[in-house]
């Protein structure tokens, strides 16, 4: 923003910003403009364009101009509003999780499938609220996928696990936002370790004490998926800004699906759902992985961009 002699008006200030941010070479520059001015004035987007002539306090002057310059730094425009929308819920985003993407409403929408295709071949009614059925999400972030399922399936219990104590404590505030804390056991493991399997009638401690938890029903996950030797490919927003251990799988980017379909193989009942977002290149690696008597019922989904984006299996 250039240096204000005059009060600076809502045009005014989109106008500068939208130029600022394109020069900085910002993606979705006008975007990212208005999400940083309805953030400094508190205000929504048909405020802004019903309001083009207000004058904007000093205060808030000085806020825009600050955030501005932070995100033509690279700093994610979600970083600065500490906010990100998903599965049309907003959740809280600190540099502690990965930023939630749209690529992962996939995921959501292939384990919806999923449980809905299950049920009627089980004779069930088509719509059902997950009632007894045991979830587990693997490496939670910010809870999304959690919090997402834990909303379209009240009577559902999700096991959300985290190897990041910093990410369980941004997920626990997401859960309570949207009033499903009750609904999600949040734990801080190396993948699924800390879920101990006890079996229906056995009477030996589980590391899940408090709520006996038998074979799952279903296993989700949004694993780290990027190969370190792409970091350089990276944007500098997500490369200099979102954790390493939400980002990088390995060297090549696949390493962590073999341990995690390891487990879920031993801890999903017979006929569970295992259903798993991808990178962009991981599908033949991970497929093998499944190409297994273990499993069946192994289909790809595409995301919008064409890009294999979520696998699933159901455990035999
Ligand atoms: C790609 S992020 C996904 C976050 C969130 N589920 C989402 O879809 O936005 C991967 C998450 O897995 C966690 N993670 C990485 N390695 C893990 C491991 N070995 N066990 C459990 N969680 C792990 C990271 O801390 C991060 O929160």
């Amino acid at each position: 923003m250039k240096p204000q002699t005059a009060p600076l008006i809502v045009r005014t200030a989109l106008r500068e910003a939208f130029a600022q941010l394109r020069a900085a070479g910002v993606p979705s520059h006008t975007l990212a403009a208005e999400l940083l001015l309805m953030h400094a004035l508190g205000r929504d987007r048909a405020w802004l364009y019903a309001h083009p002539e207000e004058v904007i306090r000093d205060s808030e002057v000085h806020l825009f101009t600050s955030l501005l310059a932070r995100r033509a730094a690279g700093e994610p425009t979600q970083h600065l509003t500490g906010k990100q929308e998903f599965w049309s819920l907003e959740f809280e985003v600190t540099p502690d999780v990965l930023i939630p993407r749209p690529e992962t409403e996939h995921v959501i929408e292939v384990v919806l499938d999923r449980l809905a295709v299950r049920e009627i071949r089980a004779g069930h009614k088509q719509t059902f609220s997950g009632e007894g059925l045991q979830i587990a999400d693997v490496g939670t972030g910010s809870g999304c996928i959690a919090v997402a399922l834990a909303k379209e399936l009240p009577g559902a219990r999700i096991y959300a696990t985290d190897i990041s104590s910093a990410a369980l404590a941004v997920a626990r505030r997401n859960a309570a936002r949207h009033s499903v804390s009750d609904q999600i056991h949040f734990l801080e493991s190396n993948l699924l370790d800390a879920l101990s399997v006890v079996e229906a009638g056995a009477t030996h401690e589980s590391q899940v004490t408090r709520h006996q938890l038998l074979f799952l029903d279903l296993i989700v996950s949004n694993p780290p998926y990027i190969g370190r030797r792409e970091a350089s490919t990276l944007m500098r927003e997500v490369r200099d800004h979102e954790p390493e251990i939400a980002l990088y799988g390995g060297e090549e980017g696949y390493e962590l699906y073999a341990e995690l379909i390891a487990q879920a193989g031993a801890k999903l009942k017979p006929g569970g759902i295992l259903v798993l977002e991808l990178g962009h290149n991981s599908l033949p690696a991970v497929q093998l992985l499944l190409d297994v008597p273990l499993w069946t019922n192994v289909g790809a989904t595409n995301d919008l961009a064409g890009i294999p984006r979520v696998i699933a299996a159901e455990r035999l």
